[in-house]
């Protein structure tokens, strides 16, 4: 549509540092799927950012209370609210990045898969207006299973002739969160003082914790490691279990997407050495796409991380994780493919 407003300062990375109304210096930040469970509390804690001066919410549903409530907040981003597909354009022109936890999400006996057939569809149109108004954005994809999910983004963006792989990054931070905060509880840390690196993909095996390189240095019984990797990987499951059918994680991913977005925000800024682990086209295995740490700079990923030494426990854990991310992967891109 060649109606659409020209808005100053629309995509280019270098025209990012734009002024909103209220003068504040700052990052335009699309929501898609903000009405959700994940993108209400995600949409309130962006209207937090200071990095953030205008904030776009887009949902299907329920976006104009949402954005109505937000907006009061006293906080210096400019919040406007978008519904139904007519208006996803106009909410995605101009944005330096875009954050999608539109979806539906996962019921007791479901797996991340499960919702491949649904989500698929959503993440496909969402990116095809991507594609046309805001190609030069960031894109941190949460909708579920993001082990197709990003390599159905990539393929749109290829179609489109717009990919570039350093922009597109799919979130696997509320591993890395969970992984910080079971390891402190194990270890009796401060989960604010813990890191550990979680690399492969985002669902059950692929989620490979690596506490062989957990800082501060730890050292792990072969019970604790059993017990660490098994409910990093299943710690999903826990709070869909304990939802008992109202739905997966959603608060504690709210908190995860923000922290994973703000780094987003910090590497546009310039901000030196800021590194997060993240599922992306990637060259550390023979894979084409992996989860590692990578970072973060005025472009989207400036560096990708090898694995660094891993222990046999590792090593194992790598081959089933590949295995099952191979899988998802080819399922993404046929999607876009047939
Ligand atoms: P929810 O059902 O509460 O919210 C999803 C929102 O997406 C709803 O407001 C719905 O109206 C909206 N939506 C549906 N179709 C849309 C479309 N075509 N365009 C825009 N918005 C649309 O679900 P919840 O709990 O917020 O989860 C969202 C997604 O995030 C799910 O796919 C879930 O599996 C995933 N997830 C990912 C995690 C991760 O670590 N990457 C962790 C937890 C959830």
């Amino acid at each position: 549509n060649p109606n659409y407003p020209k808005m100053e300062g629309s995509s280019g990375l270098q025209q990012v540092s734009c002024r909103a109304k209220g003068g504040a210096p700052g990052f335009k930040v699309a929501i898609l799927g903000a009405a959700g469970g994940i993108g209400q509390p995600l949409a309130m804690l962006m209207k937090m950012n200071p990095l953030v001066s205008v904030l776009h919410l887009y949902d299907v549903v329920n976006s104009p209370g949402v954005t109505a409530d937000i907006s009061h907040m006293d906080t210096g981003a400019v919040v406007r609210g978008f519904l139904g597909q007519s208006q996803l354009e106009d909410a995605l022109i101009g944005m330096d990045l875009v954050i999608i936890p539109a979806g539906v999400p996962r019921k007791p006996g479901m797996t991340r898969d499960d919702l491949f057939n649904i989500n698929a569809g959503i993440v496909k149109t969402l990116c095809e207006g991507i594609t046309k108004c805001c190609p030069n954005a960031i894109v941190n994809l949460i909708s579920n299973p993001v082990n197709s999910t990003v390599p159905i983004a990539a393929e749109v963006f290829k179609k489109a002739g717009t990919y570039d792989p350093k922009r597109l990054l799919g979130v696997t931070m509320l591993d890395v969160v969970r992984a910080n905060t079971f390891v402190a509880e194990v270890m009796g840390l401060d989960p604010r003082e813990v890191d550990v690196p979680v690399v492969g993909g985002h669902a059950g095996v692929t989620i490979l914790p690596l506490l062989s390189q957990v800082k501060p240095p730890c050292s792990f019984t072969p019970e604790e490691t059993d017990y660490l990797t098994s409910r990093i990987q299943n710690g999903g499951t826990e709070v869909v279990e304990a939802k008992a059918g109202a739905g997966s994680a959603t608060l504690s991913m709210a908190y995860a997407a923000v922290k994973f977005a703000d780094a987003c925000l910090q590497g546009l800024r310039g901000d030196a050495s800021v590194i997060q682990c993240a599922f992306v086209a990637s060259q550390v295995t023979e894979l084409p796409f992996f989860a590692s740490k990578v970072r973060l700079g005025r472009t989207g990923i400036d560096e990708i991380y090898p694995l660094g030494p891993l222990n046999e426990y590792e090593r194992v854990g790598l081959e089933k994780a590949k295995k099952e991310l191979a899988e998802s992967i080819q399922k993404g891109v046929s999607f876009i493919k047939k």
